[in-house]
């Protein structure tokens, strides 16, 4: 029902829960890696270019989507363009959502043992912490019981308050760190990989991580910022909302390159490491501070809460689809789709070392994504298929809903927005939809664009 649907009680406490969605593992873990694995600066210029030219024009797509509609993604196409195939795009946002919550939950386990190994020295050997089932899945599914319990008890609002506190938090200690990290000797090597571009390094594949990467930070592609604009009251202003989530998420990616990579050229190891990457280096790098691993096991609890924003918001989607449209208990929904995201999740938890099956999956060719089942979920649903469902989205909103429709819509609310509105609908109409399709192409080795 329209109009008892809830809505944020304030525009702070909107772009929290937004921006508490967009930050998280994909900023701090796998931004980092996926920037080792294709090369460093050159991979960092493209990801802020699609950040600004795709990522944020497009962000004002869903919302206006959602806030227009007041529904879910499946819901909103279907208010829009009743009865068409269109409604299919819906269907992948709801099944991508599931599949990268289940991976995700596996590295926010993984995070959330850290807090007890950085409490106790660092007394774990990684290599053999993630090869051990028992372990990984234990913390995986405690990390998924925390998930629905939150949702399910629908006090989401209460984290969203203690994420307001500790997210500042989370920001001031990794600036200490990206201070400290870069007086190690040694490091500037590793400032350079991380901001001296070598264009000769793009390729395919690093094109389309930076275009999937820029996606999966900013929560988008799957419909979920509709869910979250769907809440959201006409007096907000999509813009700045826009702006200062962006903003956020952006400047806490690169945050943790700036830590990362400095301190790993100073250590000695890796930059392809692949998704062990912060894992490897956070650890050392507290272990030679004094003191270090009381701030390394807080760092991990930072992490942990940043991990759990994202993937209450993960759930909410599947939920809020089979709730709305479904009319089905919401309880059951939860802990339904919670359970099925888990047992999805099993093979990438035991890919690590532990089921050679997994480990060695190898089904999508090296050059795009690690052998192991982990790898290829994050790859496929994290970088593939938001970058899929952003297309057709993006030419639902401009060509199917209407630019112009969009366009009224992100300006109730907001006055600045009138004066780019002729560019936003160039972006949402042409731009994001065309760049999207050649790179796609670009990737099936349909042509060579490099
Ligand atoms: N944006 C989240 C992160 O960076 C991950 C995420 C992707 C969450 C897609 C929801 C939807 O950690």
């Amino acid at each position: 029902m329209v109009e008892n649907r809830e809505q944020w009680s304030s525009k702070i406490g909107f772009i929290f829960a937004a921006a508490g969605s967009a930050i998280g593992l994909g900023n701090i873990w796998r931004f980092p890696y996926v920037a080792g694995q294709n090369g460093g600066a050159a991979f960092v210029l493209l990801y802020l270019f699609f950040i600004i030219l795709i990522g944020l024009p497009y962000m004002m797509a869903e919302f206006a989507l959602g806030r227009k509609t007041q529904k879910n993604p499946i819901g909103a196409i279907e208010s829009i363009k009743p009865k068409s195939a269109w409604k299919a795009v819906g269907f992948l946002g709801v099944i991508t959502g599931l599949a990268i919550l289940s991976f995700y939950g596996v590295i926010a386990g993984w995070t959330f043992g850290y807090i007890f190994n950085m409490a106790f020295g660092n007394s774990m050997v990684f290599e053999e912490f993630i090869a051990n089932p028992l372990i990984v899945i234990l913390l995986f599914a405690f990390f998924m019981l925390i998930t629905t319990l939150i949702v399910h008890g629908g006090i989401s609002s209460g984290i969203e308050k203690w994420s307001k506190i500790l997210m500042p938090l989370l920001l001031v200690l990794l600036f200490g760190l990206v201070i400290y990290a870069n007086t190690l000797e040694g490091s500037s090597a590793g400032l350079s990989f991380y901001l001296n571009p070598d264009f000769s390094k793009i390729t395919a594949s690093v094109v389309i991580s930076a275009l999937g990467q820029a996606f999966f930070s900013l929560s988008l592609g799957m419909g979920l910022m509709v869910t979250y604009g769907s809440y959201l009251s006409k007096k907000e202003d999509i813009l700045t909302s826009t702006l200062y989530i962006g903003l956020f998420d952006t400047l806490i990616a690169i945050m943790s390159g700036l830590i990362i990579f400095p301190a790993l050229f100073s250590m000695g190891g890796n930059v392809s490491e692949g998704p062990e990457l912060i894992f490897m280096v956070f650890p050392k790098l507290f272990a030679q501070i004094p003191g270090g691993f009381a701030i390394g096991s807080i760092f991990f609890v930072l992490l942990s809460i940043a991990a759990l924003t994202s993937t209450i918001s993960l759930l909410e989607v599947p939920v809020s689809y089979m709730v709305d449209e479904k009319k089905k208990e919401r309880k059951k929904i939860v802990w339904g789709a919670a359970f099925l995201a888990f047992l999805i999740g099993l093979p990438s938890a035991l890919s690590q070392g532990s089921v050679n099956m997994f480990t060695e999956f190898g089904v999508v060719p090296t050059a795009f994504c690690d052998p192991d089942f982990l790898s290829h979920i994050s790859f496929l649903f994290g970088d593939i298929s938001l970058t899929v469902g952003a297309f057709f989205l993006s030419i639902f909103v401009g060509w199917v809903w209407g630019a112009n429709k969009a366009a009224d819509e992100i300006s109730e609310g907001s006055k600045i927005f009138n004066k780019i509105r002729g560019i936003w609908i160039f972006m949402i109409k042409y731009f994001i939809p065309i760049v999207i399709f050649l790179f796609l192409l670009n990737t099936l080795g349909i042509y060579d664009l490099f």
